[in-house]
């Protein structure tokens, strides 16, 4: 297939354009791929913007073709760089950045990255150029779908770092703290914690109480015989401006329980490295639906601001604003799994 061949006339002279935005996520290159060589499959011009947002606004962009996006479906990062603009958030911003996209007869923008992405592109279409988000975050937190591109693979680097942990924590009969990342929400700490067994699991949508959920636990194990611990909390369980809560966690555990206490923060590391083969798919199934729902809207009369989802194992998709106001929901049930078998 000849990059530059339309397929039929309603794409004749018509281009997409794809940007990442955001925190990166392992899998953001496998969408950019799919978006790309859907893209081209049904004949449009495609685009790669850099630096999120920010390209619209200084022009920095390039033709994608095939082979741009070769080799590129296990890497991590962006080959398209990310960040998060200033400037494009002011009316300003966006109206010049929609000036921008019709000066290339871009007829539609995939923006993969995370909800501050989407709200960005929902702004970007009520300027009428048609937008479509994939959801591409670690932290799993966009409530319209039940994945976001980059979890599992974040998940699984956190499992491996506490598997790592573990064995020394096992070695000296200590406990070890370790917070994971995920913004707001606790889904990689309630997921590697479970998978790692750990005494205990503290997320922001639990309220917990260290006394009972945390020194309790870790005397009744004492109790049967276990002699090292691993207790996992997601980073937003934190107050801002209060330290950091690994810390402040494992200093009250040594000194409630006298066992020598270690607290790690896995940070950045769990952004980083190949994705898995769920991100990989999952990031090429919801590229090319994206491209079908940009394909589906030319010459549309209607604002076209839509986000791409997985349901039930299908993809889906739904209105910016809708899924905007969508409640995350956090899975009490697993937590209560969690509590059963960590005893
Ligand atoms: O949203 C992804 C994420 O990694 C969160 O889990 C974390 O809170 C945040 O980004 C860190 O942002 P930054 O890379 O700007 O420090």
């Amino acid at each position: 297939m000849a990059d530059k061949k339309p397929i039929d006339d309603k794409v004749k002279g018509k281009s997409i354009a794809v940007l990442t935005s955001g925190g990166d996520a392992p899998g953001m290159n496998a969408a950019v791929r799919a978006v790309v060589r859907a893209g081209i499959g049904k004949g449009f011009k495609m685009i790669g913007v850099y630096r999120g947002y920010n390209g619209l606004l200084n022009g920095d962009v390039k033709e994608l073709k095939l082979r741009s996006v070769s080799d590129i479906i296990g890497r991590g990062g962006t080959i398209l760089y990310t960040a998060r603009s200033e400037e494009y958030k002011t009316p300003e911003g966006i109206m010049k950045a929609a000036e921008f996209c019709r000066s290339l007869n871009i007829v539609g923008l995939v923006v993969i990255g995370g909800d501050g992405s989407f709200r960005g592109a929902r702004a970007l279409a009520a300027q009428g150029i048609p937008c479509v988000g994939i959801p591409g975050t670690i932290d799993n937190d966009i409530a319209c779908t039940d994945y976001t591109v980059g979890f599992d693979t974040a998940m699984n680097t956190a499992l491996d770092m506490i598997d790592r942990i573990r064995d020394t924590a096992q070695s000296h009969d200590r406990c070890s703290v370790i917070e994971v990342m995920g913004r707001h929400c606790g889904d990689i700490a309630l997921q590697t914690g479970i998978a790692v067994g750990a005494t205990a699991i503290i997320v922001p949508e639990v309220p917990y109480n260290i006394e009972e959920d945390v020194i309790a636990r870790i005397y009744e194990q004492k109790a049967t015989g276990k002699k090292h611990f691993i207790v996992v909390v997601a980073e937003g369980v934190g107050k801002k401006g209060h330290g950091n809560i690994a810390d402040s966690l494992a200093n009250y555990i040594e000194k409630r329980t006298g066992i020598e206490t270690r607290a790690t923060i896995l940070g950045h590391v769990q952004r980083g490295g190949c994705p898995t083969l769920r991100d990989r798919v999952m990031a090429t199934a919801m590229g090319v639906a994206a491209v079908d729902i940009l394909y589906d809207s030319i010459d549309s009369k209607e604002q076209v601001s839509r986000v791409v989802a997985s349901r039930g194992g299908k993809i889906v998709d739904f209105d910016i604003t809708e899924a905007l106001d969508m409640q995350n929901d956090f899975d009490k049930h697993l937590y209560d799994v969690a509590l059963r078998v960590s005893i």
